[in-house]
């Protein structure tokens, strides 16, 4: 039984309705890749206001590794809920703030003694291991990668390197920020070993390695479009910063919690960060963040010098503890693993299809496909993104979109995806592009 249901036009009444009031009462500047608005979801379905079922292979951006309002993490909210919301840790401390940082220490890569903070968004966590990694190295500078992402407050704006629409009239950012080349292979002229090279060089020509407290990295590229960081590269630059005193941290933001096919995507690289953020997919929707990493690094900064009001809440902490429970009972990082595994040979055989799909990338349920105009120019082709989310759209599937030119479509469903559900989102993909192939072919000839 298919479960995408398509009732109205897109957006239907009641949304174009709620779209108009937004309009008065919300500023533009949160964007939305499509102008519905949700009544209730499940797994990996999202019914709208008028009754639209669609498939979700967004996945709330990348948070809802367990699927949408899982049974479990519901459970786990309401139970917490009827005990109390809040207290401030700071106030009166609970339990499941302890019980999730436990969890975080034992299920987090490294060997060695590790503690958790907790915080509220992905963001957050970031500000919080920029704080953590100064006040034990006592150095100024902070690096990120070129095509990251790492949030909209200033430091992880100011780490961000896409300029529009996340630094765009915001400045003036956040000094000694610095930002290495991404290990990007599509669009590098360099093989493994010039990337390496060029990155011992950034520490000649940059930024001096004494003085620089972190290096923030996503083994994978999230907003920047899944390209997946070369194995070699992130060993190279781990054993530089454990040579040079600089403190690794690893975004987990978006890769942790089974995306990839592992718990973290840290476990690919056979490396120990020192720092570990993560948020996104931890609590299963609810909002709640955490920087996990050495003991001794974490336990530096003085008493008051962490925290935060909501911190750590306790209905987030119960939530998140469930959700953990999920991924582990449901074994959805090998789910993960195979599914992806799926997507990426369709994606294939697309690729060999339609020649605007110039990449094909990803690890485990995080696959991409970057649109080009043209495979031997590579020139992004963002109207093309645009046209095939449109026309997924129509046919009840919505997917993501990213990348430093927008060209990059993703695809991160729920891992309890049922594998009937897979199959319906390979089968309107597989419609949608050759539908955008058509009208891109007859634009060319016209
Ligand atoms: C890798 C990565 N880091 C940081 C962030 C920021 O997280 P948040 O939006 O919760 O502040 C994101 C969000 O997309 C992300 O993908």
């Amino acid at each position: 039984m298919p479960v995408i249901s398509i009732k109205t036009s897109i957006p239907g009444p009641k949304s174009q309705a709620l779209l108009a009031r937004r309009a008065s009462a919300v500023p533009q500047g949160p964007f939305h890749i499509a102008p519905i608005f949700a009544e209730h979801c499940a797994g990996a379905t999202l019914t709208d206001v008028d009754g639209n079922v669609y498939l979700d292979f967004s996945g709330g951006l990348g948070s809802l590794n367990a699927g949408h309002a899982n049974p479990k993490v519901v459970e786990a909210v309401t139970t917490q809920a009827r005990k109390f919301l809040h207290t401030c840790f700071h106030i009166a401390q609970y339990e499941p703030y302890v019980a999730l940082a436990e969890k975080l220490n034992a299920i987090t890569p490294g060997r060695f003694t590790k503690k958790t903070l907790l915080v509220n968004s992905g963001a957050e966590a970031i500000e919080n291991a920029v704080k953590i990694a100064r006040y034990f190295t006592k150095r100024p500078a902070v690096i990120g990668f070129e095509h990251g992402f790492a949030g909209r407050t200033l430091l992880t704006m100011s780490l961000t390197s896409k300029v529009m629409p996340y630094k765009f009239g915001f400045g003036p950012f956040a000094p000694e920020v610095y930002r290495l080349p991404y290990p990007y292979a599509y669009r590098s002229e360099l093989d493994e070993d010039g990337m390496i090279a060029q990155m011992h060089e950034f520490f000649q020509t940059h930024v001096d390695p004494n003085q620089v407290a972190c290096v923030i990295m996503e083994l994978v590229l999230g907003e920047g479009g899944f390209v997946v960081a070369p194995r070699r590269y992130v060993q190279a630059l781990a054993e530089y910063c454990r040579d040079t005193g600089i403190l690794f941290v690893a975004d987990e933001i978006q890769t942790g919690f089974a995306r990839t096919g592992r718990m973290f995507a840290t476990e690919h690289y056979e490396i120990e960060p020192d720092l570990i953020t993560t948020a996104k997919s931890l609590a299963g929707g609810m909002p709640l963040a955490a920087v996990t990493g050495r003991a001794e690094v974490m336990d530096s900064v003085h008493v008051g010098g962490l925290g935060g009001t909501y911190g750590g809440n306790p209905v987030a902490c119960a939530a998140a503890l469930a959700t953990i429970d999920e991924i582990e009972r449901l074994k959805l990082s090998d789910r993960a693993g195979r599914i992806g595994q799926t997507l990426r040979t369709r994606a294939e055989e697309w690729q060999k299809r339609h020649p605007m799909i110039g990449d094909v990338r990803g690890l485990g349920l995080m696959q991409a496909m970057e649109l080009v105009t043209d495979p031997q120019s590579k020139e992004p082709a963002p109207a093309l993104v645009n046209a095939v989310m449109e026309a997924t759209r129509e046919r009840g599937l919505l997917i993501g979109k990213g990348g430093m030119y927008n060209n990059v479509l993703r695809l991160s469903p729920a891992m309890n995806i049922a594998k009937s559900d897979v199959d319906e989102a390979l089968r309107l993909l597989d419609q949608s592009f050759a539908a955008v192939s058509q009208i891109a072919s007859s634009a060319a000839g016209a």
